[in-house]
């Protein structure tokens, strides 16, 4: 008993956010956190986390002995008991006058690779175990926090159930990405079948079994009860992709429901992206106004022509305070070939219809010609998933399907969905013209012959989302440690 009362002692500790937010003078405290500097020695800037504003730390003169000041250095943990007094410092009403310091851990000034300037990404990308205490991964990882938190809250107030669909799947029908092999086999002495190719049987699960690229099949399952479902969980792709928007492992939310056509499924989906950037501006406004200045930093480094028209804040306004553009896929194409870049040569791939766009197509349309998110319906058949709503009345040899993307700024593709097929016939002609083995997919099959309706859902790409919302432009900078192709560190 006496042991863990004196724990909880240990922890009476005040969070700097709440100090800095509602500290009045007078109150005796504890903090903890890490010191980013130390000047003069006697001013201790200290950071715990839950905010980038520092914690001024006040040592008066003759506190701390010389041998206890030395060990004050950036990267050092401490506790700080003290009284808070008004600051007469710039940009703090507040200041914590130290009364007794502990210093937790030290941090050797020598071999810290953290100092008080200005790092480059690509540094901070390598030592990505320690990037967390910097005010631009604070920053964006607390937004990623509330984007998390978001999610749900929203699906929450709508009724949906969180469906927790499956990491390792014995189904690749999906055809979303290269999938990661998951095995107990012995890679050099696997068990082989008569023919020579392995004996899967022999495997774990008895058959060959994947990563999963997406919840959506599993999803659809539990929309088939619930209605509304939605999972929100990591997904894996095995494409030698090396882009600012790719990554192997992603978190993706995909919500399904029963009842819903395509024109439902893109309304939600524009509700849902307007309101988490709604909950993170109410809720991070001083992590976003740091982003929004740094972005404004690294733009002015940029040539004119190549700088963006929209600062973070702005940019995040206007989203949420405009309705997305809506456009079908034929449309598209015709503006990409009536636009002055197709025109002098400028796109490095060819247009016309039946093209799947490529994000120099995609950015054009969002950020040159419409300027804002753009949903594109109606995509050619043959260039899509093979569970997508056939659309009738198509022209032969031009089929499209109710497919919608949802193009961001600075992004491209964010969100990836659809009306889903949910007449029988149709959707098994397609999958064996897709050769996709109908015996396999029984289980799928069996939501269209016992009670099928028509149903829709979509795919938002949750790192694409937090850099939608960060304004950082490479993908790794988003998540806590990137797993990109050649790369796996932490
Ligand atoms: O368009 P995708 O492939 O759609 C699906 O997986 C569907 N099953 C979704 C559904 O209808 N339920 O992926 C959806 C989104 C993309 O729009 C993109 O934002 C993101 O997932 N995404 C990736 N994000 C990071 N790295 C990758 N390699 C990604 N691939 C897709
Ligand atoms: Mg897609």
């Amino acid at each position: 008993m006496g042991v863990s009362k004196q724990q909880a002692m240990f922890n009476k500790r005040t969070k700097i956010k709440d100090l800095l937010s509602s500290g009045v003078a007078g109150q005796e405290t504890i903090v903890m956190g890490w010191v980013r500097t130390f000047r003069n020695n006697q001013f201790i800037a200290l950071n715990d986390g839950s905010t980038n504003n520092n914690l001024q730390v006040v040592t008066e003169l003759g506190l701390l002995d010389d041998a206890t000041l030395k060990r004050i250095t950036t990267g050092a943990s401490l506790k700080v008991t003290g009284t808070v007094v008004p600051s007469l410092g710039k940009g703090q009403s507040i200041e914590l006058k130290a009364t007794h310091v502990e210093i937790l851990g030290d941090s050797d000034a020598e071999k810290y690779p953290l100092q008080p300037k200005k790092h480059s990404l690509e540094f901070l990308r390598e030592i990505a175990h320690l990037r967390f205490r910097t005010n631009t991964f604070g920053a964006v990882f607390r937004i990623r926090h509330s984007l998390a938190f978001a999610v749900h809250k929203f699906f929450n107030e709508k009724g949906f159930v969180y469906l927790h669909t499956p990491i390792i799947t014995a189904s690749d029908a999906e055809g979303a990405g290269e999938m990661f092999r998951v095995t107990t086999l012995p890679f050099d002495n696997p068990p082989r079948k008569e023919d020579g190719s392995i004996d899967f049987a022999e495997d774990f699960f008895g058959k060959s079994t994947n990563l999963t690229v997406s919840g959506q099949l599993e999803g659809e399952l539990g929309a088939m009860a619930f209605s509304e479902i939605y999972t929100f969980g990591p997904t894996f792709r095995a494409e030698n992709s090396n882009t600012t928007r790719h990554l192997a492992e992603f978190w993706m939310i995909e919500p399904e429901m029963a009842f819903y056509d395509i024109e439902d499924n893109m309304n939600l989906a524009e509700e849902f992206i307007q309101y988490l950037i709604r909950y993170v501006m109410e809720h991070n406004a001083d992590d976003l106004s740091f982003l929004d200045q740094r972005l404004a930093e690294e733009e002015k480094q940029k040539p004119q022509q190549e700088r963006q028209e929209f600062g973070l804040l702005e940019k995040l306004k206007f989203v949420t305070d405009n309705s997305f553009e809506r456009i079908t896929y034929t449309e598209a194409i015709q503006i990409l070939l009536d636009s002055p870049a197709y025109k002098k040569k400028k796109f490095k791939f060819d247009v016309k219809w039946g093209i799947d766009m490529q994000s120099e197509h995609e950015r054009y349309l969002v950020e040159k010609h419409f300027k804002k998110p753009v949903i594109v319906t109606g995509y050619p058949a043959a260039i899509k998933a093979f569970y997508m709503r056939l659309n009738d009345g198509c022209e032969p040899g031009k089929e499209t399907v109710a497919a919608m993307d949802i193009l961001a700024p600075g992004i491209g593709e964010i969100v990836g969905g659809s009306q889903r097929e949910e007449r029988l016939e149709k959707l098994e002609a397609r999958m064996q013209a897709m050769h996709i083995p109908l015996e396999e997919m029984s289980w799928y099959l069996d939501t269209r012959r016992f009670g099928t309706v028509p149903h829709a859902g979509f795919g938002l790409g949750f790192e694409r989302m937090v850099q939608f919302v960060t304004g950082m432009t490479n993908i790794r900078d988003v998540i806590a440690f990137a797993r990109t192709p050649k790369n796996c560190e932490f």
